[in-house]
């Protein structure tokens, strides 16, 4: 028996089975509800109910805590509705449209560990999406997920980063087989991870090719002269794994911007050596007045959150994640 489920205040309603995750329905009836890992491990489905019974599946304590359970907050992508229910959601939009397209590969260009995929869009399709979300690319029978990595603004195509990663369904095609004027298919555009509309200073903090939806919404920001004060704090394994750095130099010059680049390994004057949640616990002591953009490695986000929260004062609502989780059929 399905169960209604209704976003307020937009009064956006959609259908939830009682078997089925309650933002896995939302999804399937193309509401592009805030999401993440789909998971229970990064708190961006995390909403509050306001009326209706819910059950929840096991998920991540440190990212929803016995407190906010009882003050009727759950985490969507883990919860199954038990009556009609009702979510508290302010601000909420449903967004640009989902769609399955067909593009052509313009470009595949190969910086170090990462490809730079470029797919130009048919003429004739309009494709809308904001500034840091992502598509699931369809390839011999599998879904792949990869953020956006140029601004909306640039219209005709999208660009991906991609890294390699040996063995990889996707990844090892786009090094070995995919070829410049090959039609791929993708479904979007899909998640949350965008600039939230604050007078707040913003960290954005991200690993490997988590900098692609960052640097997607750091392109609008230029496109809209958005001189909010952000620091960026991305983190590598070696400084070679870097990429794209010329941007951090333009951003320099365009926004109110700094970063800090981080290294698990090695010993470089230019860069700090650990962790990026290490440096920031070593370089802030108050985080009230930031809002944190965090991307990539699924326990560095986990990790963050719990350290911001609890050891610098970060807002509740000023976290913002989006966690590159393997594919569940990955091999
Ligand atoms: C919302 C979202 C956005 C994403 N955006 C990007 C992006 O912009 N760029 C990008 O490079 N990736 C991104 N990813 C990860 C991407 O979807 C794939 O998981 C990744 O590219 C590996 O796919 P594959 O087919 O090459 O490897 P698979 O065939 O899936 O796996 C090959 C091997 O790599 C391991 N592996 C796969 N994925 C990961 C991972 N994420 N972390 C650690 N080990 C892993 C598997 O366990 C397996 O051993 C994103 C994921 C999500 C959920
Ligand atoms: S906790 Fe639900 S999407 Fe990550």
């Amino acid at each position: 028996m399905g169960f209604k489920v209704t976003i307020t205040p937009s009064n956006i309603e959609f259908n939830a089975e009682a078997e089925d995750f309650i933002l896995d329905a939302a999804l399937a009836a193309k509401v592009n509800f805030p999401h993440g890992c789909k998971n229970g491990a990064c708190a961006a489905c995390k909403c509050k109910i306001t009326s209706g019974e819910i059950s929840l599946a096991e998920y991540n304590k440190a990212v929803l805590t016995d407190e906010e359970i009882a003050e009727g907050y759950t985490l969507l992508c883990k919860s199954h509705a038990e009556s009609d229910i009702i979510i508290d959601l302010p601000g909420f939009v449903n967004g640009f449209p989902i769609r399955t397209l067909p593009a052509k590969i313009e470009a595949i260009d190969k910086i170090g560990t990462v490809a730079i995929l470029k797919l130009k869009l048919p003429a004739n399709q309009q494709f809308n999406f904001y500034a840091g979300q992502y598509i699931d690319i369809m390839y011999n029978g599998k879904n792949r997920s990869y953020s956006l990595a140029n601004s909306p603004s640039e219209s005709g195509g999208v660009e991906l980063h991609i890294r390699f990663r040996p063995g990889g369904a996707f990844s090892e095609a786009v090094w070995n087989e995919l070829k410049v004027g090959q039609i791929l298919r993708f479904t979007g555009p899909l998640g949350s991870f965008t600039l939230k509309n604050s007078d707040k200073k913003i960290m954005m903090v991200c690993t490997g090719t988590g900098f692609a939806p960052i640097k997607s919404i750091l392109e609008y920001m230029v496109a809209t002269n958005n001189q909010r004060p952000i620091e960026l704090i991305w983190g590598n394994y070696t400084a070679e794994d870097f990429y794209h750095t010329e941007f951090l130099e333009k951003w320099a010059k365009e926004l109110n911007f700094t970063a800090k680049l981080c290294i698990n390994e090695g010993n470089h004057s230019e860069y700090y050596t650990g962790m990026v949640t290490d440096y920031i616990v070593e370089n802030f002591t108050d985080l009230s007045d930031y809002e944190i953009y965090a991307c990539g490695n699924v326990a560095m986000i986990e990790n963050l959150y719990v350290v911001a929260r609890s050891q610098l004062q970060l807002g509740k609502t000023d976290f913002y994640s989006d966690a590159f989780t393997p594919s569940p059929d990955s091999i």
